[in-house]
């Protein structure tokens, strides 16, 4: 079968899952710990199964999942990446902003994604992206935003956790954007800058994982963004899932070189 179809299936048996769970307190059950270190939520565990047994399917797969971890053999034609819920506090707390996110890779770094999926899980909203075609959302094309002027940007930024000296560094960008936001979700977050709802994505802290970021990564490329790493390097995280690293994005190359510029003090 083809990846956009096992894609869109695992999305929709989330979906399921989600819908199932939503009602009851059953969802928010703690129920271990995964591979990432986070707690495990019931939602977490059984979303998750869903996704890996439809993604199995295809056979030659190796996996990296938020909590099941890694399994399959490392010489895998496809390496599946998968955040089964991003955004579970957002969940447990409903606040509505939370999704599913699946990447295929065919290769070794984040830029071997050959098909992504994020599907808001609040509104069934499915971003979908391969390497060689465009970014959708519910099959009709997204782009990003033209904006190039600071001012007038509207930036995800993502300082959860961070140390005081990390919040000092943003304080440039913070000035000089129109508005900073975080919506607790990073996958979702970046699909939101891939269909120019936002402007900038940037998660500098090195907290970020691969399993919440590869999929959107596409997407966000696909639609026009462009990303690069604190440094304005290229984004290389190892494809494990006790990686942790950076990203910066922007709607368009010129916006992000007046971004990056603010964060280095400019
Ligand atoms: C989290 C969300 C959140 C970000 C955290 C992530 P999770 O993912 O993306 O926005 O601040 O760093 O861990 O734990 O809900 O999958
Ligand atoms: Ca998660």
């Amino acid at each position: 079968m083809e990846w956009e179809t096992l894609l869109k299936e695992a999305g929709e048996r989330v979906q399921e899952v989600r819908d199932r769970l939503i009602t009851s307190q059953e969802g928010v059950e703690r129920v271990g710990e995964g591979a990432g270190g986070d707690t495990t939520m019931r939602i977490d565990k059984e979303a998750e199964e869903e996704i890996l047994d439809v993604v199995r399917q295809k056979g030659d797969v190796r996996i990296v999942a938020e909590e099941a971890g890694e399994s399959g053999p490392a010489d895998a034609r496809w390496t599946v990446i998968v955040d089964p819920i991003d955004g579970s506090s957002n969940f447990e707390r409903q606040i509505p902003f939370y999704c599913t996110s699946i990447a295929v890779l065919e290769g070794k770094t984040l830029d071997d994604a050959s098909h992504a999926l994020v599907r808001n899980l609040v509104n069934g909203d499915t971003y979908y992206a391969e390497a060689a075609g465009y970014a959708t959302k519910n099959g009709s094309q997204i782009r990003t935003s033209q904006v190039t002027e600071l001012k007038e940007a509207m930036v995800g930024v993502d300082m959860s956790k961070s140390s005081l000296q990390l919040v000092a560094s943003f304080n440039q960008l913070v000035a000089s954007t129109r508005r900073q936001v975080h919506y607790g979700a990073n996958a979702l977050e970046a699909c939101f800058l891939a269909e120019g709802k936002i402007d900038g994505f940037v998660d500098v802290r090195g907290k970020i994982r691969v399993m919440d970021m590869a999929a959107a990564y596409l997407i966000g490329k696909r639609a026009g963004a462009v990303f690069s790493d604190r440094e304005g390097r290229p984004v290389r995280p190892s494809i494990t899932v006790k990686e942790r690293f950076s990203i910066f994005g922007a709607a368009n190359k010129t916006l992000h070189e007046k971004m990056l510029e603010k964060l280095r003090g400019g």
